[in-house]
């Protein structure tokens, strides 16, 4: 086999098969979170959807649905007791962040001394994060921002002083509000509906599999044919934009099929 087919061969396999894509299925590097997504046969209730694929442990997917988990110490019940019916949808965010191996085209690094990696901008799904704020607008809290700027004197979160305890609607007037500021952006707020495979959904019926694959795929996908400093450069639409690398490899494997003996014949002079 000549050169030029070799790298016909090399060119078409990797359009088939691309080699390990570092933004799907992958853990990100934070607290509790396993090195490598695999199987976890025995995750706890709310958590059990990702039991196929799991970046969370049994103990880990048990401990976030305890009040006082020893996961973070953190306290749902910091202005009194959190409804039910509120709380389940903390437990399904945490089930998310802890368990699910499609986060990674949304992991930032981080400097700080408890992870290393975080989530940014992940595009939570309308429906997840309106039926979250509509549980919870009648709960009370006394913060925008739960991630930073509790009193930890007591080794659980208190409320700072001077804060004051108010209903969820009053200090996130919308759901984007919540979903997007209560944890610092962890979350982006989308009009993008479940099954839609643009966004990322909090609750699912494992039965259909897992709906976050393709939408990782997707999004990872994007990533790679119009990282950031293209999408500045030249505002094309999505799919010209998408099209690059395709036309680059058709062409060049057109170019190689077309040149007289291939490159191969220079090799056999
Ligand atoms: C998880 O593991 C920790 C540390 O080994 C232990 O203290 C805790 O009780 C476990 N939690 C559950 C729910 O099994």
């Amino acid at each position: 086999m000549g050169a030029g087919q070799v790298l016909l061969v090399l060119l078409a396999t990797s359009a088939v098969m691309p080699s390990k894509d570092p933004l799907l299925n992958v853990c990100m590097d934070a607290k509790h979170h396993k090195t490598q997504p695999g199987p976890e046969g025995m995750l706890h209730a709310q958590c059990s959807p990702w039991k196929d694929n799991a970046c969370c442990t049994a103990n880990t997917s048990a401990e976030a649905h305890k009040d006082q988990s020893n996961l973070y110490n953190f306290n749902w019940n910091h202005c009194g007791v959190m409804p039910p019916k509120c709380k389940r949808h903390f437990i399904q965010d945490t089930c998310l962040y802890e368990c699910s191996p499609n986060l990674g085209p949304w992991i930032d690094q981080v400097d700080s001394s408890w992870r290393r990696e975080r989530i940014l901008h992940v595009p939570l799904c309308k429906e997840d994060c309106e039926e979250w704020w509509e549980d919870c607008k009648d709960s009370v809290t006394c913060k925008e921002n739960w991630h930073k700027g509790w009193n930890w004197a007591t080794g659980t979160n208190r409320c700072p002083w001077g804060s004051m305890c108010r209903p969820f609607s009053h200090v996130f007037p919308q759901p984007k509000d919540l979903c997007e500021k209560i944890w610092s952006n962890s979350y982006r707020y989308t009009t993008e509906r479940r099954g839609s495979g643009r966004c990322i959904q909090m609750w699912f019926d494992p039965a259909q599999g897992n709906p976050n694959v393709v939408v990782a795929k997707y999004y990872a996908w994007k990533k790679r044919s119009s990282p950031a400093w293209m999408e500045s450069v030249t505002p094309a639409t999505d799919a010209a934009v998408g099209a690059l690398p395709w036309a680059v490899l058709v062409l060049l494997s057109l170019v190689l099929m077309v040149l007289p003996g291939g490159v191969g014949g220079c090799g056999s002079l």
